[in-house]
């Protein structure tokens, strides 16, 4: 009897959780929601639902004044759907309570903000993120994100950014990941899942996910921001739309449009782009919401003054308006005079309350302020040691020449450089929710690790630029304190002096990547050159310790300096997590996500490009007509997928299962990695392919596939890959998707550039 109900229990289990099943049950809760949703709008007037539409910034306001500020008064009129940018559980709480109580309607608002990596307890950079090239720490970053930022009072993330960027001069490069499109993919899905978990509506810990910025922003012409993006489809199909897509399939509830324009149309109301692709094609069915004033932009594109362009935006396809108050005071205008519908209102009223409706905010509007909460989980230990062996996985080994690294814990070491103390400066760009006076630094974290083994000096050494208004512009909201150029230097070359080794903490400050942040010049900025070359001149051995925001032509650099160290910018454990890896305790394991190029000339450069009918037959020397440079070979100083380690990884030969692919069915490519050196660590093996024929001209190789796994010393494991059709698809010609049978390569390797290749056949 007993074993008989244990029986229908897993059966039930079983049905529950089958997918017919769950089909059936988000049907049922959609068409509750759309019921409660229609009865809802079903009172509301024009005016109430444009208000849900409109999406201001509230700025920042002391608690007193909250009651009277005006977005306290615009909540009472119900012109707005939600907020963003303040910041406060008590402040936040306040305001929705202004909604729920004081409004006909009681209709609840979301609260943006821009968590991007981290919220007080700060992850590193999205670029340094994907170096991890680990999806589950990714997706765990996310969700201690989401976690800290809902105790906060915020229910929505404009994150994650998934734009493919190849040019090293746009400074948003740092908010991505990288330049590929496999991996772009999922690292996005890992964010999505990370932010919204998996029940949205019942879990007060998880936030709702706003991917950006739709689309190609990316590719903005010669690296300046805000610039166009144009390019052919074949690009965007096969190069720049995986991780928007991947965001989609995985259920990210909102989309944000780009600023720049794309085939001359600005994407905020670019109707192939939001319509016929977005929602037609892909299926999206949640929030569109605009970026910042981008309506608004298109006056000063010289598209359409205000009115005009919030029409052309709402009947493109966007919902919500960023900041330009086009929805809520040009649209009932543009009603009567038949330019836009009622029926696209409603649909865009109907995304912005669906978007509450799935937040769950119509069952607690208050399930996101909880002020308990807000002093429990925030920068917590547990958080910050997560967020610690996660920033030290995101660091790359360029170079360790007759293995420099690790250091010792013992004598003089001298840390020099303007990063090295530089508390405001650990988190990188997008990290204005962090508290940096509660962070360490560099210096703190190296002093904690060596205890009284050894002794850590310390000189600032150089201002980030000599020229003070350069560095000004450079340093934007986190300044660092400047000094006298030639009185740095020296005091930098006593220091070094006394030491045994030096560390120099060089490279980008915080701000000199990120929004609005692009360079022409992408080597170490001026006066941390010439610190440089005036270590090196020292001729202790110096181990440059980088810190950036985007890739850096490092050519001399990789000449001159026997150990690189790229650590982007590591979040709010940056201290403490160099230290780990400085020291030995971690061995690092990134790999870059983007090419490093030997000059600014080859930008932008990326691994997968396509064969010209000239390839370059020798890159030790220039061959006129064909494709090439007269001053510079084509590859990239550092290539995609690179990365070293403390130990050595023997790749054995990759094996296939059968040299045919036959039609529906699939290859197992295997291979054995050893680690035979002395550490423990972890590798990424990448597998990368290429299609030898086909419609089009294709990549010379294209990542498909990786994985992460970690080796005691000595230790082997055998890797395997399972290669099926749909691995070998693209969009052709004609923008089918497909492949084309024939002969394609497979490659296995530690990086983009040292791999192994077999030939296989696909039917
Ligand atoms: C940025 C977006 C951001 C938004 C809101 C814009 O300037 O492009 O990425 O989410 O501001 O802060």
């Amino acid at each position: 009897m007993i074993q008989f109900k244990h029986l229908l229990a897993a059966v039930g289990l079983a049905c529950c959780l089958c997918p017919e099943n769950m089909q059936a049950a988000q049907q049922s809760e959609d068409s509750k929601m759309d019921q409660f949703i229609s009865e809802l709008m079903g009172k509301m007037t024009l005016r109430e639902k444009l208000g849900q539409l409109n999406l201001p910034s509230g700025g920042d306001m002391t608690t007193g004044l909250v009651q009277n500020s005006p977005l306290a008064d615009a909540i009472r009129k119900q012109e707005i759907g939600g907020f963003f940018n303040v910041m406060g559980v008590e402040k936040i709480r306040e305001l929705q309570r202004i909604a729920v109580e004081e409004t006909r309607l009681k209709i609840p608002l979301v609260v943006g903000m821009d968590v991007i990596h981290g919220y007080k307890t700060v992850f590193p950079i999205p670029l340094a993120m994907s170096c991890s090239w680990d999806t589950v720490a990714v997706s765990r970053a996310a969700s201690i994100a989401a976690k800290e930022a809902s105790a906060d009072g915020i229910s929505w993330t404009f994150s994650p950014m998934v734009d493919i960027a190849r040019d090293a001069r746009w400074g948003r490069i740092a908010e991505g990941n990288g330049e590929d499109p496999y991996l772009g993919a999922a690292m996005t899905r890992a964010y999505v899942q990370g932010y919204q978990g998996n029940n949205l509506k019942k879990s007060d810990e998880h936030i709702m996910s706003c991917v950006k910025h739709f689309a190609f922003y990316g590719a903005s012409e010669s690296g300046r921001d805000y610039n166009l993006a144009d390019m052919s489809r074949i690009r965007m199909y096969n190069e720049y739309m995986a991780p928007y897509r991947a965001a989609v399939e995985a259920g990210a509830g909102s989309v944000m449009s780009s600023f720049n324009t794309v085939d001359g149309v600005p994407a905020t109301a670019n109707k192939w782009l939001l319509t016929d692709l977005l929602r037609n094609e892909w299926g999206f069915n949640g929030l569109l919401v605009t970026d910042y004033n981008s309506i608004g932009e298109m006056n000063t594109h010289g598209v359409a003054p205000l009115k005009e362009a919030t029409a052309r935006a709402l009947n493109a396809g966007t919902d919500m308006d960023m900041v330009s108050y086009g929805f809520l005071n040009t649209l009932e205008e543009s009603l009567k005079e038949g330019t836009v519908t009622e029926e696209r209102i409603n649909e865009a009223c109907r995304r912005v309350l669906e978007m509450k409706y799935r937040l769950g905010l119509f069952d607690d509007p208050y399930k996101y302020c909880q002020p308990e909460r807000a002093k429990k989980d925030l920068f917590t230990k547990e958080n910050r040691s997560v967020a610690r062996q996660i920033a030290a996985e995101t660091f790359v080994l360029l170079k360790n020449d007759n293995g420099v690294l690790p250091l010792k814990k013992q004598g003089r070491i001298a840390l020099i450089g303007p990063m090295g103390d530089a508390r405001n400066n650990m988190c990188g760009m997008w990290s204005g929710t962090c508290d940096t006076d509660q962070h360490g630094t560099l210096l703190e974290g190296l002093r904690a690790a060596v205890g009284s083994q050894a002794e850590i000096l310390y000189a600032k050494g150089s201002n980030i630029y000599y020229d003070e208004l350069t560095e000004r512009g450079a340093t934007g909201v986190r300044p660092l304190q400047r000094g006298d150029n030639k009185q740095l230097l020296e005091e930098a070359l006593q220091t070094a002096a006394k030491a045994d080794v030096i560390v120099a903490a060089l490279g980008e400050c915080s701000e000199m990547s990120g929004e609005s942040a692009s360079r022409t010049d992408i080597r170490i900025p001026d006066a941390q050159q010439d610190l440089l070359k005036a270590l090196k001149a020292t001729g202790k051995p110096v181990i440059l310790l980088l810190f950036a925001g985007r890739p850096l032509d490092l050519t001399w650099e990789a000449n001159n300096i026997p150990a690189i160290l790229n650590v982007w910018f590591g979040g709010s454990e940056t201290g403490d997590a160099v230290a780990d890896v400085l020291f030995g305790k971690v061995s690092p394991s990134g790999k870059l996500t983007t090419t490093f190029p030997r000059s600014v000339g080859q930008v932008p450069i990326y691994y997968s490009q396509v064969n010209t009918g000239r390839p370059d037959p020798n890159p030790n020397e220039f061959n006129r007509f064909q494709s090439n440079y007269i001053d510079c070979r084509n590859d990239g100083l550092y290539p995609f997928g690179y990365g070293m380690s403390y130990t050595t990884f023997e790749y054995g030969e990759m094996r296939l299962s059968q040299e045919v692919m036959p039609k529906g069915g699939n290859i197992k490519v295997t291979v054995t990695v050893k680690n035979a050196g002395n550490y423990d660590a972890d590798e990424i093996v990448q597998l990368y392919l290429r299609d030898c024929y086909a419609d089009i001209a294709r990549p010379v190789k294209e990542l498909k596939g990786f994985q992460r796994i970690s080796l005691k010393k000595g230790e082997s494991r055998e890797i395997t890959f399972t290669l099926t059709d749909e691995h070998l698809k693209y969009y052709n010609s004609e923008l089918k998707y497909g492949y084309d049978p024939g002969d394609f390569q497979v490659m296995i390797g530690p990086n983009s550039r040292d791999v192994q290749t077999k030939t296989f056949k696909a039917e």
